[in-house]
């Protein structure tokens, strides 16, 4: 069942080596000019990096797409060829780097036509990852960014380890595309609080991740520390954070390719034991520390209302969805970004309810949130 991929350009009909040649000159000087033609690319950072797999050169886009999500890989083929990086750092600048959304979700996507206008003219500039639960049988319209976007998925509960085996599935799928650069995590209820030119500019300029680390002696805390887990991961390096993350690929990469702490979590982080372990809550943030990573911006870029101080956050329903909630999402911080002191700290909101959807797509032209082009896909 399975093919070797990597290989399909040269093998499939035998092209002549002159139109191998003209196709490559075709497709270098393509790149060449989408890079020097993308107004976002005001300083590229130096760590991009490719992986291999198998791309259709023959497709007239300019960045060639993985030939199929709906691959039949195993989850160990698929984490081995997601682990691939390249050993020469510099760039030969061909490519238009890009984002990566990756959500993680139940089932139907009520946000999804907000998102829609958001993403609006902005193609070959972000990739739309979809892991629902694999029983989930329903549709998308045809004109939305996500249609076709769901990848192979299993059940993913929560707290449970099965729940970083999808985040991992998630970017490991991401990072087949080597044009993406940048892989946040998001569910059905979140949404983006500014523009798409604000956001990718934000992220695919920025030297840092954004995992918001922190270390919380508590029981709901060290309490969920394993010391069975001694010595690769000690108490010191237990770190505990908000499960939606976002990552560059050198991060992503090395998440994916971890051999040593994940089966630790997969033996010893488990909800019904001595130590009732949320894996979701603590096995990046302990991976990080773990391994000493440096670039690391230690908050997320995922607004959160926690309030009111139950174990689950605010919702926002079709009451609470105002112009002030926006202020509030967008200024309740100050943060720092390269090195910069910024009040641009959230760029994606939860928990949004179905309910929500209506006032939002009103909302989304005065916000500024939608592209400013003409007319609606959704009329
Ligand atoms: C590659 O792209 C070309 C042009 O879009 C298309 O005709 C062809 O079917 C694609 N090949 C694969 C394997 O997807
Ligand atoms: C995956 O396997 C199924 C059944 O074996 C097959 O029908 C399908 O075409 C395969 N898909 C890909 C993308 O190879
Ligand atoms: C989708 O799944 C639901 C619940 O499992 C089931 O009742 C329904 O018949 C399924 N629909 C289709 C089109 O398969
Ligand atoms: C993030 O936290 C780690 C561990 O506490 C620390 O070493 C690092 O300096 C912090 N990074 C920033 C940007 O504050
Ligand atoms: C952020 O900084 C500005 C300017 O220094 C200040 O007016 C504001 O109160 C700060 N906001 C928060 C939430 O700390
Ligand atoms: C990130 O960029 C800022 C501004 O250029 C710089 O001060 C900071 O040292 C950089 N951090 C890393 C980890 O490269
Ligand atoms: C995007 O948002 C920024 C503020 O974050 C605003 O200055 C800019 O005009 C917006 N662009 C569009 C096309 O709406
Ligand atoms: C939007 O539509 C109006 C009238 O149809 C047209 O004059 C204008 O140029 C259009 N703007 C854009 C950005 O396409």
């Amino acid at each position: 069942m399975r093919q070797p991929k990597t290989t399909m350009f040269f093998t499939k009909d035998h092209p002549k080596p002159h139109s191998i040649i003209s196709k490559c000159l075709f497709f270098i000087f393509a790149f060449a000019f989408g890079v020097f033609s993308n107004p976002y690319l005001q300083s590229l950072p130096e760590f991009f990096q490719f992986s291999e797999t198998s791309f259709n050169f023959s497709s007239p886009t300019l960045v060639p797409e993985p030939v199929s999500l709906l691959h039949n890989m195993s989850e160990e083929e698929l984490l081995w060829r997601a682990s691939f990086a390249p050993q020469i750092r510099h760039l030969p600048s061909t490519r238009v780097p890009k984002v990566a959304f990756l959500f993680l979700t139940r089932g139907d996507l009520p946000m999804a036509p907000f998102w829609d206008e958001f993403f609006k003219g902005h193609d070959g500039l972000y990739s739309v990852y979809v892991h629902p639960d694999p029983a989930y049988n329903g549709s998308i319209a045809k004109n939305s960014m996500f249609f076709g976007r769901r990848i192979p998925s299993q059940q993913a509960r929560w707290g449970l380890i099965d729940m970083i085996q999808a985040e991992r599935r998630l970017i490991a799928n991401a990072l087949l595309d080597s044009s993406n650069e940048r892989f946040v995590l998001l569910s059905e209820s979140c949404i983006p609080v500014y523009n798409f030119t604000t956001i990718y500019t934000y992220l695919i300029n920025s030297n840092m991740s954004y995992v918001a680390t922190f270390y919380d002696p508590s029981p709901a805390g060290l309490g969920r520390y394993n010391p069975a887990m001694a010595p690769q991961i000690t108490a010191e390096q237990w770190h505990k954070a908000s499960q939606w993350f976002e990552i560059n690929r050198a991060l992503a990469v090395k998440i994916v390719s971890d051999e040593t702490y994940f089966p630790l979590f997969e033996r010893f982080c488990l909800i019904r034991q001595k130590y009732p372990c949320i894996s979701d809550e603590h096995y990046i943030p302990t991976f990080l520390i773990a391994i000493s990573w440096m670039n690391n911006a230690n908050r997320s870029v995922t607004y959160t209302d926690w309030t009111a101080r139950k174990s689950h956050p605010a919702s926002f329903g079709k009451d609470d969805v105002t112009l002030d909630l926006f202020d509030k999402i967008r200024y309740s911080a100050n943060c720092t970004y390269n090195g910069i002191r910024t009040r641009v700290c959230s760029l994606f909101a939860r928990k949004f309810l179905p309910d929500s959807l209506d006032l939002l797509m009103k909302l989304g032209p005065d916000l500024q949130i939608f592209a400013q082009t003409n007319g609606s896909i959704y009329h």
